[in-house]
């Protein structure tokens, strides 16, 4: 039997075959929080329909230009279409590229001086690229991406510097696949996708109210780094000036006023570095260069490296915990 582990990359993995259509009910979820932002704006969906060599207004000024539902798909437009008018958006248009035919207009070829909003769910094996081409033509946009991207060091520190942020919904309900087959919110490659965006969202100015106390005996401190990890981000104690590492998941509730974002806990630089010497790793601080500790070598040992690490109650490196990012608290209160 495969296990859940397993199964999670392997889901994951698959993710990167980009054939992943996003339901109208989860656009029809995210999108009302945006009307205000949409009024008076010319919008682009890049990566919903190959059939056309140029990109197509679907709509302008109140008016459908051409919709025809057997070749727009995309719950996008069929979404944006419907609400236009009670929107007040000036124009809607779409396009898109099939790989497999090289027929269509890819996102890299638009010119997005035409258009004020790129609204879509882009293929995931480039989303990294689709992000910074968006950036770089200074297009405000709202779409899904994996929340794997928020491990990755670039697009993080486009996060960091107050560039992207996280949409209202963390999770996906589901996805239709090319087969017509809907996988749904308990499916994993649902799960882990979310809305990103650089469009104003209320939620990520709300404080998450802190009521846990820091003390060592509930708070492992990291064996190489200096800071505390934290299992839950709803554990975050209200007390604690220092790093502290949590899930990626506590960037739903992230908000800039009140947390700053240090880093993520893979590339971070670590007081304690290891070698291997022979059949042994040695773990040495970085700044005296002695050995502190020494383990023998062994597959675990080789395969968690020098990765964070949580010290053990004995002082030893202990685990190395699944993607953390490193915050502060910027509003400490140690009443
Ligand atoms: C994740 S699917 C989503 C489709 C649609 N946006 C939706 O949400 O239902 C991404 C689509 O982008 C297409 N695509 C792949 N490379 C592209 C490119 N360079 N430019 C535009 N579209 C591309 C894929 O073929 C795929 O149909």
């Amino acid at each position: 039997m495969i296990s859940s582990r397993r199964r999670r990359i392997k889901e994951s993995k698959q993710l990167q075959n980009n054939e992943f259509y996003t339901l109208y009910e989860d656009i029809a979820a995210e999108l009302p929080n945006y009307k205000e932002f949409l009024k008076g704006k010319r919008i682009i969906c890049p990566c919903d329909c190959d059939e056309f060599t140029k990109a197509q207004i679907v709509y302008s000024n109140g008016k459908i230009i051409s919709f025809n539902n057997t070749l727009i798909k995309s719950n996008f437009i069929k979404y944006l279409i419907k609400h236009a008018k009670e929107y007040k958006i000036k124009s809607i248009s779409v396009s898109g590229f099939d790989p497999n035919t090289n027929k269509g207009i890819r996102f890299q070829d638009l010119d997005y001086s035409k258009y004020d909003i790129v609204i879509t769910n882009p293929p995931f094996s480039q989303f990294r690229e689709f992000v910074e081409i968006l950036l770089k033509n200074k297009m405000q946009f709202l779409v899904i991406g994996p929340q794997n991207a928020l491990t990755y060091k670039d697009f993080f520190q486009h996060i960091q510097n107050n560039e992207i942020w996280i949409g209202y919904h963390f999770h996906m309900s589901g996805f239709a696949l090319p087969n017509g087959t809907i996988i749904g919110r308990r499916d994993n490659r649902a799960r882990s996708c979310c809305w990103y965006t650089n469009l104003e969202v209320q939620t990520r100015h709300e404080e998450i109210v802190l009521t846990a106390k820091y003390s060592p005996e509930k708070y492992p401190s990291y064996y190489n780094f200096d800071g505390i990890d934290i299992k839950d981000s709803r554990k975050i104690p209200c007390d604690y000036d220092g790093y502290m590492g949590v899930p990626i998941t506590f960037m739903q509730k992230y908000n800039p006023d009140q947390f700053e974002l240090i880093g993520l806990g893979s590339p971070i630089e670590k007081k304690f570095i290891h070698k291997k010497d022979g059949a042994q790793i040695h773990y040495i601080d970085k700044k005296t260069n002695e050995i502190v500790y020494s383990f023998p070598f062994s597959l675990r040992e080789r395969k968690i490296g020098n990765l964070l690490r949580v010290q053990n109650k004995d002082g030893t490196p202990g685990n190395a915990p699944f993607g953390r990012i490193i915050i502060r608290n910027k509003k400490v209160n140690k009443e």
